[in-house]
């Protein structure tokens, strides 16, 4: 049954030594660290609104777009959709219709998701709760790229395990430098200020600008690893302040210890560039 999944969702013959695809493994990374609710799911004045999980919501609105996180639950849109469609959607960014999902849904740091984990996810969306909410459409005003990247047929992850190499794996699908990084033009620089911070978030909150979380000391150099868990997890500051949203830190609160360590030492390896695609 799994590799019927995994091979009728990514058209793969199966190459040995692969992990398989879960509706577990992508509830957690869905709930957890990939946290596709802080964008899809609609948000009330105490936070996400219970039962209306992956429903879509009204994300990010400036002189360049108006972005609404569509429904992803089974009564949206994709519920017409293949899991190859639906697949190709999340890690490339490109709709069946050949449209092209706009920012901020975090595309390009989405196509490092591994085959084994985009089918999870797919496995797991199909799981959910089917919420029937029509959140709109976005409107861009800037144009959209053509694609992402080449097209994708196989994507792999590196070993899992409490190493620097995992932590970049799993750094990447959770996005945190699609907002930790510089923004040039309005858009975070990858490329030249992978981790340098300046991303300026606006909302009821007031606005938050995302840290530089670098390896030096103007950025995680000055914490220890507990601060770094607190901060990450329970979004509570060394001062024992409380951190301000759209730092996920209610989903990364879900991250198991060993993806936790992974990415602290990914952190202090001190990258200063997104991990190969593999
Ligand atoms: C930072 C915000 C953000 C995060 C995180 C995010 N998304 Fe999105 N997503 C969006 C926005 C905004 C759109 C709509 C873009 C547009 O209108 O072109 C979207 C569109 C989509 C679509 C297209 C649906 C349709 O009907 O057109 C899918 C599928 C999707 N997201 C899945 C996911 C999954 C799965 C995750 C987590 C693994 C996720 N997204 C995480 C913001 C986000
Ligand atoms: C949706 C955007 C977003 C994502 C994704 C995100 N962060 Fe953040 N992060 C923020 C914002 C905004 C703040 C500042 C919050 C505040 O000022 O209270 C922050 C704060 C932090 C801090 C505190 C740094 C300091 O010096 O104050 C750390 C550490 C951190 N993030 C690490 C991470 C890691 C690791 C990930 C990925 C697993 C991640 N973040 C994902 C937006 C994000």
């Amino acid at each position: 049954m799994k590799h019927v999944l995994k091979a009728a969702i990514l058209g793969l013959t199966a190459t040995g030594a692969m992990a398989d695809v879960s509706v577990e493994r992508g509830e957690y990374l869905v709930t957890g660290p990939m946290g596709c609710g802080n964008c899809h799911t609609p948000q009330g004045a105490d936070g996400p609104i219970p039962g209306a999980e992956l429903s879509g919501m009204l994300v990010d609105q400036n002189p360049g777009f108006t972005a609404i996180a569509s429904n992803i639950t089974p009564a949206g849109d994709i519920a017409d959709w293949s899991d190859d469609e639906l697949a190709k959607a999340i890690r490339e960014g490109i709709r069946p219709d050949g449209s092209v999902i706009g920012p901020p849904m975090p595309i390009g740091l989405y196509r490092h998701i591994s085959d084994d984990d985009l089918g999870s996810i797919v496995a797991y969306l199909r799981t959910v709760h089917a919420v029937e909410n029509d959140p709109g459409k976005s409107v861009y005003n800037i144009p959209l790229p053509p694609a992402y990247g080449p097209p994708l047929t196989s994507v792999s992850a590196p070993a899992e395990g409490e190493t620097a190499e995992w932590g970049g794996y799993v750094a990447s699908i959770s996005h945190c430098f699609e907002c930790h990084s510089t923004p040039v033009e309005g858009v975070p620089d990858l490329a030249g200020h992978y981790g340098q911070g300046g991303l300026e978030f606006a909302g009821p909150w007031g606005v938050s600008v995302a840290p530089d979380i670098t390896a030096g000391e103007d950025g995680i150099g000055k914490y220890s690893d507990a601060d770094l868990a607190a901060m990450i997890q329970h979004g509570i500051r060394p001062d024992g302040n409380r951190m301000l949203p759209p730092m996920p830190y209610p989903y990364l609160a879900k991250m198991t210890d060993q993806d936790l360590s992974a990415v602290i030492l990914y952190l202090r390896s001190g990258p200063t560039a997104p991990p190969a695609e593999m």
